[in-house]
């Protein structure tokens, strides 16, 4: 690696939800030392750079982990904590960082904190949540304090009893939100971030890091007039009737992260950490802040950008947005882009089988750090799955939104449950997609062109190129306006990438180079694109 560049700034981040990618106690479900058992495949097989793990922490899985009972520790479903640091150990020994998540919007009801908090109005801890007293109408009803909405459904406030007031959560009712302006609850989160830098992880993915800071005075969110087709994709729900400028992203956020940056730099002295910030903000300019300023202070490594996600599969829906991010980034910053992830639905599923091909090759050229969610590699695509089977709180509410969809067992081989578990196939968490019998590591590590053996060779040509790893991005014209083109380019190379996002052959004959990559992985000639092909050149 040249020497001027971290890891995080070149690497390629995969993401494992761990339930999900390979079971040692035939259980039905994964656990760490089935990872540990998986690492040879991330390093040699597939090339990955690092590894993002979803959480492991102890949990009552009411959102599957994202509820957390323990900051400091592994559920035993998943493992202990020396199965932990054997699995750290072990990924350091390949080469790979480890990314942990950190959940510090809230914790779970289960929580010793939330218990102590909810015991009485005047317990020690009572102000590490966000409790109030409702609204009293003059019928003497008890109304929530004002009207924030859970983004899973219903009001965002969970009556509580024994104590006569309300306490907030953004999530469901078992997700309390922590109150980050209580300084001894900053103070203790802080010390659970330091709990796992000492034992030596690599980083942090932020859950939810837009929702920590509200406003204090808890004012209502303004309505947002729903109409039309934005109206059906809200399904009705209050939530998306409202614009959530007091509920989330309140300045005050700020100051909190440029701690925690202050934090890992001073860890960074041993080996460079980051942090990754999950933050669903579609303003760049706003979204920009959350890097901080080197003058001000830094915040975020990695603040995800989702906005990709939003785009239809139009070459120039997606030009214009990667070049507005581009603009809108400062120069020392390194950028990230998200195609996928436990809550998004399969790319191939969203885009089509051949189109995900294209897709893969765009995140890992596009400048930055990529996350390639696990089983993409593999061209995994959603599962149906039957109603008695769903899971996913935000899919009981939301069925169309449902994540299980995206959650399915990794698909390893044609041995039962796809190579995921021992366990009964009735036993298993969620059920096995149907073509898991062509769509597996098995099946595609010997296929010349199958989806895995793109991404291996995408990560291979990805990790050769200095101009795909840290060069500028310029995109161009192409001639078409169905074909994004763009240049990667360092002082001695220059790639450029040429994406057909429509079903016909475009005949480009303004394109040049050494073609090193086609998406359809056979021998194939510059200026010309079939159908849903993606071309990697090397200008002469
Ligand atoms: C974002 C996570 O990605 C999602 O899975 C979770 O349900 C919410 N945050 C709440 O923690």
């Amino acid at each position: 690696m040249n020497k001027n560049h971290l890891w995080w700034q070149t690497g390629v981040v995969y993401q494992i939800y761990p339930r999900s990618y390979a079971d040692t106690t035939a259980s039905g479900m994964g656990d760490l030392r089935g990872i540990i058992e998986k690492l040879d495949y991330l390093s040699n097989t597939l090339g990955v750079d690092a590894i993002w793990l979803s959480p492991f922490y102890p949990s009552p899985m009411k959102d599957f982990g994202y509820d957390v009972a323990d900051y400091c520790d592994v559920d035993p479903r998943f493992g202990t904590l020396a199965d932990f640091d054997e699995l750290l150990e072990e990924s350091h020994q390949r080469g790979m960082q480890i990314i942990i998540d950190w959940v510090p919007n809230h914790s779970s009801d289960q929580h010793e904190w939330f218990i102590e908090s909810r015991s009485s109005r005047d317990n020690p801890k009572r102000d590490w949540y966000v409790w109030r007293d409702p609204k009293f109408d003059e019928d003497g009803n008890r109304p929530p304090p004002n009207n924030w909405q859970s983004l899973f459904g219903g009001i965002a406030w969970e009556w509580d009893e024994a104590t006569e007031q309300y306490y907030l959560h953004s999530f469901v009712k078992e997700q309390p939100d922590l109150n980050w302006r209580n300084p001894e609850l900053k103070a203790a989160m802080f010390g659970t971030l330091r709990f796992w830098l000492d034992k030596g992880v690599d980083g942090f993915r932020v859950d939810v890091a837009h929702f920590i800071m509200k406003d204090p005075a808890l004012r209502d969110n303004p309505p947002v007039k729903v109409e039309g087709e934005a109206f059906h994709r809200s399904h009705g729900r209050a939530y998306d009737s409202q614009i959530h400028i007091h509920d989330q992203g309140h300045p005050d956020l700020h100051p909190i992260y440029k701690e925690m940056r202050q934090m890992l730099d001073e860890y960074s002295a041993t080996s460079p950490r980051v942090s990754v910030g999950e933050i669903h903000v579609f303003d760049f300019e706003k979204l920009v802040e959350f890097y901080g300023t080197p003058a001000d202070g830094l915040e975020f490594h990695l603040p995800f950008n989702f906005s990709l996600l939003k785009m239809p599969w139009e070459a120039q829906a997606f030009r214009e947005e990667v070049d507005a991010y581009e603009a809108a980034l400062p120069a020392w910053a390194t950028p990230t882009f998200v195609l996928g992830n436990h809550d998004e639905g399969r790319i191939a599923t969203r885009y089509g089988e051949m189109q995900s091909r294209v897709a893969a090759m765009l995140l890992l050229t596009l400048r930055g750090t990529p996350t390639v969610y696990y089983g993409e590699e593999l061209g995994m695509t959603d599962v149906i799955v039957p109603p008695e089977k769903r899971l996913d709180p935000y899919g009981l509410s939301v069925p169309e939104n449902g994540r299980d969809r995206c959650r399915t067992p990794m698909q390893w081989n044609t041995t039962q449950n796809a190579g995921l578990s021992d366990a009964d196939p009735d036993e298993l968490w969620l059920p096995i997609a149907e073509n898991a019998a062509e769509k597996n590591v098995a099946a595609e590590v010997d296929d010349p062109q199958s989806h895995l053996a793109l991404y291996r060779e995408l990560l291979k040509t990805r990790k050769a190129s200095n101009a795909l790893r840290f060069g500028a991005y310029r995109s161009l014209d192409s001639g078409s306006p169905d074909v994004y083109l763009y240049e990667r380019k360092t002082a001695d190379e220059t790639m450029l990438i040429a994406l057909n996002f429509s079903d016909q052959p475009q005949l480009l004959p303004e394109i040049h180079g050494k073609v090193l990559l086609s998406t359809h992985l056979d021998q194939t000639v510059p200026g010309k694109l079939r159908p849903h092909e993606g071309l990697l050149l090397k200008k002469a």
